[in-house]
């Protein structure tokens, strides 16, 4: 079953946003007009990344920030590359582009 999680275009590029589906709590960067899918959930307490909705990332928006604790992780593989939680990674979720939408694919 795939869930439709939004248009493409609905993420601006250099931006982050937050979604739900199936119960599963999830987060979205667009960078360099690439998409980069996330589970929300950090790998050092397993908490939600986010300190405000919609936004994950650091103030220049160059990498992923976990509000607990401080920890960075890349936008494009999800590796933490400074923290607590260091050379632990996001867990990546598969998704596909359909008409211009994207889809989770597994849930
Ligand atoms: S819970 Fe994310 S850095 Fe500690």
């Amino acid at each position: 079953m795939a869930y439709k999680l939004c248009h493409f275009n609905d993420i601006p590029e250099g931006e982050s946003k937050g979604f739900t589906a199936n119960g599963l709590a999830l987060f979205a960067v667009k960078k360099d007009a690439e998409l980069y899918l996330y589970k929300n959930e950090c790998p050092h307490l397993g908490v939600n990344l986010e300190f405000q909705e919609d936004q994950f990332l650091d103030m220049d928006h160059e990498l992923i920030q976990c509000s607990m604790h401080g920890a960075l992780f890349n936008i494009t593989d999800g590796l933490c590359i400074s923290g607590p939680c260091q050379g632990d990674e996001l867990a990546a979720i598969p998704w596909k582009m359909d008409d211009g939408y994207v889809y989770l694919t597994m849930v």
